[in-house]
């Protein structure tokens, strides 16, 4: 399969499968003279694809807001690989310490000051005095992060204001000819991307729900997480809240009671809703009601529908509870007006 792909037209990308940096080591190690060169690299975490840089170079960082076509305003993680090299480019204050001792390496990002020795080009951070830290538990994030020993920025490796990529063969469908190397190590596990806690001030607030549930953050924290400031939806200055986000071509319709002509369905659980044999597609999240997996299958699901066609897709109705509010909040912004285009 990688051969397939690396011979057509191109040289570019170099695909490798591979779920560990031992499975094929001349191909890590490519990929990390790729980043130390400023190139872009996309590697898999647990939540997603990233598209990774090295974070201290202003020339690869504005390489990869190109390549997604990513407002210059929309700061990037950086991820590095255990608590301690966090502790370097930010300042993690006591809390901090308790929610990164509790779920790092994981799907946690937390927001704090840059620290005085961080390294990290504020062109990453859009030039604000924060940093959004995380430590991924995939191997293969975690071991370019230690082989580089520099921060890597790795935003999602999708276009910007669409719809995630949780395979290799999907950021190569986004983003291909721009990336230099692809690590390919199947789909991820978790499905969406990390949730987001913000320490950068009191109180702690939520700013994206992730993979992460809210509850196990507000029990490891001893309080619960403020929602973020009510204006913040809609302002360039709060970016990473920008509304419509995760779009694919197709609209989006939610928590319907009834599939209308000509919809693709999205559906969740054993009970369909009225008229599903209407739909002209149907991809059931999962058909137990299970929201882990639902969260595993979301984004694949909603590139699978938009391809067939569809107009509009129908979402049934998911519960909130646990990775619940993350697939719910994708669905949301999925379904957001979207600026025209
Ligand atoms: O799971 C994930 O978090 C994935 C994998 C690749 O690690 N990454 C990811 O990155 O989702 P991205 O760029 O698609 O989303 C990062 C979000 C953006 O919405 C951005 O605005 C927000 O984090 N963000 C980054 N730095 C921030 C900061 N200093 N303050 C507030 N929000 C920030
Ligand atoms: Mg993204």
């Amino acid at each position: 399969m990688a051969a397939d792909r690396s011979t057509v037209e191109t040289d570019r990308p170099f695909v490798a499968r591979m779920t560990k940096p031992e499975d094929d080591p001349a191909a890590f190690a490519r990929a990390v003279d790729a980043l130390d060169r400023g190139e872009l690299v996309a590697v898999p975490t647990e939540t997603v694809y990233g598209l990774a840089c090295d974070a201290t170079n202003p020339d690869a960082v504005a390489r990869l807001y190109a390549a997604k076509g990513r407002p210059a305003i929309n700061p990037l993680i950086a991820h590095v690989p255990d608590i301690e090299a966090a502790a370097r480019e930010g300042e993690l204050d006591a809390r901090a310490e308790r929610l990164g001792r509790a779920f790092w390496p994981g799907p946690l990002t937390l927001v704090a000051k840059r620290g005085t020795m961080c390294r990290v080009t504020p062109a990453a951070c859009a030039g604000r005095p924060t940093l959004a830290l995380r430590v991924p538990a995939a191997p293969l994030m975690q071991a370019l992060a230690r082989a580089l020993d520099r921060p890597i920025a790795a935003p999602s490796a999708n276009l910007s204001g669409r719809v995630s990529a949780t395979t290799a063969d999907d950021v190569i469908a986004d983003l291909g000819p721009a990336v230099a190397v692809v690590l390919d190590a199947g789909p991820c596990p978790i499905g969406v991307e990390s949730t987001i806690v913000d320490l950068s001030g009191e109180p702690a607030r939520l700013l994206r729900p992730g993979g992460l549930a809210r509850a196990e953050i507000e029990a490891a924290l001893g309080a619960p997480l403020a929602d973020p400031p009510a204006s913040a939806a809609q302002s360039p200055a709060a970016p990473g809240l920008l509304t419509s986000h995760y779009a694919p071509s197709a609209a989006v319709r939610l928590d319907v009671g009834e599939v209308r002509n000509g919809e693709a369905l999205l559906a969740f659980g054993p009970v369909l809703p009225d008229g599903a044999k209407r739909a002209v597609a149907v991809v059931n999240l999962s058909p137990t009601g299970d929201l882990a997996e639902a969260a595993t299958n979301l984004f694949q699901a909603l590139r699978r529908l938009d391809r067939t066609g569809a107009t509009t897709i129908a979402v049934a109705p998911i519960p909130a509870e646990g990775l619940g509010e993350a697939i719910r909040d994708r669905l949301a912004r999925a379904a957001a007006p979207r600026p025209t285009d």
